[in-house]
């Protein structure tokens, strides 16, 4: 390569560097979704103790149950044999690493999505069940021992904005 090839490379490199800065907050203006913020907010505020409601995002079903003071009470004293009782082996952010498998004890949030092939579960009085193979799991989402299902269901990543407000977020690394 002689000097004016590299000179005229080197002036190349410059100049599409130069056009990325210069028309990136114009994308930013002109596409909405190019610098799309992808969670979603949740309002908990109608929901009463007991109450649960499926919302959608990115493509899957959560629930998202406000639990009763009982059912609450009976996460920490385990009258079933659980698979991963701990929540060692399963999917969830740091956060929601304890018996709740959630930030606050009274709210729940999980896919809904069985471990074993993936179909929705249905909720119950005490948990969720899954219709394809009978998968049980409890109020926390974790596996019933002896279900097809091998992992308790996943719990995403999210925050509070206020009380009643609740905000889902792609993890980021690490979170989980
Ligand atoms: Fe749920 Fe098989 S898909 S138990």
């Amino acid at each position: 390569m002689n000097r004016r090839t590299l000179l005229t490379r080197i002036v190349q490199g410059f100049s599409i560097t130069g056009l990325g800065f210069i028309t990136y907050p114009f994308l930013r203006a002109w596409v909405p979704s190019f610098d799309q913020d992808l969670g979603l907010e949740i309002d908990l505020s109608e929901l009463a103790p007991g109450e649960s409601k499926i919302v959608h995002w990115l493509g899957r079903n959560l629930h998202v149950i406000r639990r009763t003071n009982e059912t609450i009470a009976s996460l920490t004293t385990v009258d079933q044999p659980l698979k991963d009782p701990e929540s060692q082996a399963s999917a969830q952010p740091i956060f929601a690493t304890n018996a709740y498998r959630s930030l606050r004890a009274d709210i729940f949030v999980g896919f809904s999505n069985c471990t074993h092939l993936g179909c929705d579960v249905v909720k119950q009085d005490n948990g969720f069940k899954c219709p394809c193979h009978q998968s049980d799991y409890d109020a926390a989402g974790r596996v019933v021992e002896g279900a097809a299902a091998p992992l308790n269901l996943e719990v995403p990543n999210y925050r509070y904005i206020s009380g009643n407000l609740l905000k889902l977020e792609p993890s980021s690394a690490g979170d989980a």
